[in-house]
């Protein structure tokens, strides 16, 4: 059971490999993390496509995020999760690394030394709410102004993700001292990455981002985001769905309090 780098080609050994597992297919997501992250697998000795996953997408050179740890439930508990895990962590190096957690990866990733610095809390839902009067589509032209602020607030380098919303997304858009994004994601969109100076400034990007997209969207909260929940509640979003925020080796990088959503909890 070796592990194998994974391709755009595994794009369907892995949405079936999700689907297995119950998790949703999301084939747009899977293709950007197969395009900027390093994907591993390994595959079933039975020819049924890949028995597990996982991603390493590496910041600069001190931060890394894995995502995707999924094993097929027919070859659970044969230490094939453990087996990538180690794989990726190796490839980190010294970078601190983070990952989101469900209730069944977390016990792997304490005996891996991760421990636990947060919650985050998936709303889904129609947003009910005003255009904010506050906003605009952001132009390529923006880009150099997303990424100065960026790199202050996220205090790592995530340009080469960046730059990736405005063919990735369905909206960019900006403010004063902000900026926000969303992207598909099977039946929902997503909102995230939501990077801004204060509440009131996020509040006007992720409305306005909902308002367009229309229909079912899905915000992944960090609970900390305490002003950001309740307002998040009051405007139609609730269904929450918890994971914890994991860190090895370090913290989270930057100012959390003005990184308002990620850009999807594959990328921290
Ligand atoms: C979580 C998951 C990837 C584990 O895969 P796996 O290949 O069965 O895990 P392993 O066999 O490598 O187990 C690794 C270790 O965790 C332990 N472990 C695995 N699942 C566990 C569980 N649910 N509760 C407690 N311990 C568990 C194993 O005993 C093993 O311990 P050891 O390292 O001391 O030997 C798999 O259950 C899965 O795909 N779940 C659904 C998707 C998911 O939630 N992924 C995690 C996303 S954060």
């Amino acid at each position: 059971m070796e592990i194998r780098p994974l391709t755009r080609d595994d794009l369907d050994g892995c949405t079936e490999l999700a689907t297995d597992r119950a998790w949703p297919p999301e084939r747009h997501k899977w293709a950007l993390l197969l395009d900027i992250g390093e994907a591993y697998g390994i595959d079933a000795p039975d020819g049924g496509g890949l028995a597990a996953t996982n991603v390493l997408t590496r910041y600069g050179d001190d931060h890394a995020v894995i995502s995707m740890v999924l094993t097929a439930s027919r070859y659970a508990r044969r230490g094939l999760a453990r087996k990538l895990m180690e794989h990726v962590l190796a490839e980190a190096g010294d970078r601190t690394v983070s990952l989101h957690a469900t209730d069944l990866g977390r016990p792997l990733y304490e005996r891996l030394g991760f421990r636990t610095v947060g919650r985050v809390v998936k709303h889904t839902g129609v947003f009910r709410g005003e255009p904010s009067g506050r906003t605009r589509p952001a132009a390529t032209d923006d880009l150099g102004a997303i990424l100065a602020l960026d790199a202050e607030v996220f205090g790592t380098d995530r340009s080469a993700v960046l730059r990736r919303m405005f063919g990735f997304g369905e909206q960019v858009r900006v403010a004063e001292g902000g900026f926000g994004h969303c992207w598909r994601n099977d039946a929902d969109v997503v909102i995230g990455p939501v990077v801004a100076r204060d509440l009131a400034t996020a509040q006007a990007l992720i409305g306005d981002l909902a308002l367009r997209a229309g229909g079912r969207v899905r915000m992944d909260i960090d609970v900390a985001q305490d002003g950001l929940l309740r307002w998040a509640v009051g405007h139609g979003l609730g269904d929450p769905w918890q994971v914890s925020l994991m860190v090895r080796d370090g913290d989270p990088p930057g100012d959390r309090a003005r990184q308002f959503l990620p850009f999807m909890q594959a990328l921290g």
